[in-house]
């Protein structure tokens, strides 16, 4: 009879120390479990990162480009080049009757020291922009969605026409 009573109290006993240990693991497992979701989130976000990036469309865009004019496949990451009469449209309210001290295309005084400077030196200027005497001129005539090759092309049709 007492040994039966014994039995049962180790029984109670055991069976303390199993809840206990299966409370302990569970906490553990839980903990476990939420250092591994937030190294997924964590991987998850340099993923959106790297997609956001753009660095993906770099990577996958084609290595040349037909410049024929008529398949010009450009992929979307790829700034478009247009003709130097094309990105003019962004610079004639200046430059076309020579507004707030813009020099005039074909006015071939106020260009030729201008001119003098060198391409780099007006490309810079168109570019970036700059604040000169005469007025201020805006990064890429304030129409910052044109690439800078389309820029250098406007450069060279004003040049072209005010020698
Ligand atoms: C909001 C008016 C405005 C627009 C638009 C504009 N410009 Fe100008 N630009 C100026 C002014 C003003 C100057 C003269 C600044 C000075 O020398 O004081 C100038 C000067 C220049 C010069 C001469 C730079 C030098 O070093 O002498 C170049 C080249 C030029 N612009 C290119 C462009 C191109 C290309 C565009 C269009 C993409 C453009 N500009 C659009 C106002 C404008």
């Amino acid at each position: 009879m007492s040994e039966e009573q014994m039995n049962d109290s180790t029984f109670n006993r055991l069976f303390i120390i199993m809840i206990v240990v299966m409370t302990v693991l569970t906490a553990i497992i839980m903990v476990l479990a939420s250092m591994a979701a937030s190294d997924v989130n964590s991987r998850l976000d340099e993923r959106a990162d790297i997609e956001n990036s753009g660095s993906i469309a770099a990577r996958i865009a084609p290595v040349g480009e037909l410049a024929n004019g008529t398949a010009q496949a450009a992929p979307k990451a790829a700034p478009v080049t247009l003709s130097g009469e094309e990105a003019y449209v962004s610079c004639v309210a200046c430059h076309g009757s020579g507004i707030a001290g813009a020099p005039a295309t074909g006015d071939v005084a106020a260009w030729s020291t201008r001119i003098s400077q060198g391409s780099e030196t007006l490309y810079d200027h168109a570019i970036n922009g700059y604040q000169g005497s005469a007025g201020l001129m805006p990064a890429k005539g304030g129409n910052t969605s044109l690439s800078d090759d389309s820029v250098k092309a406007a450069v060279d049709y004003m040049v072209e026409k005010s020698r």
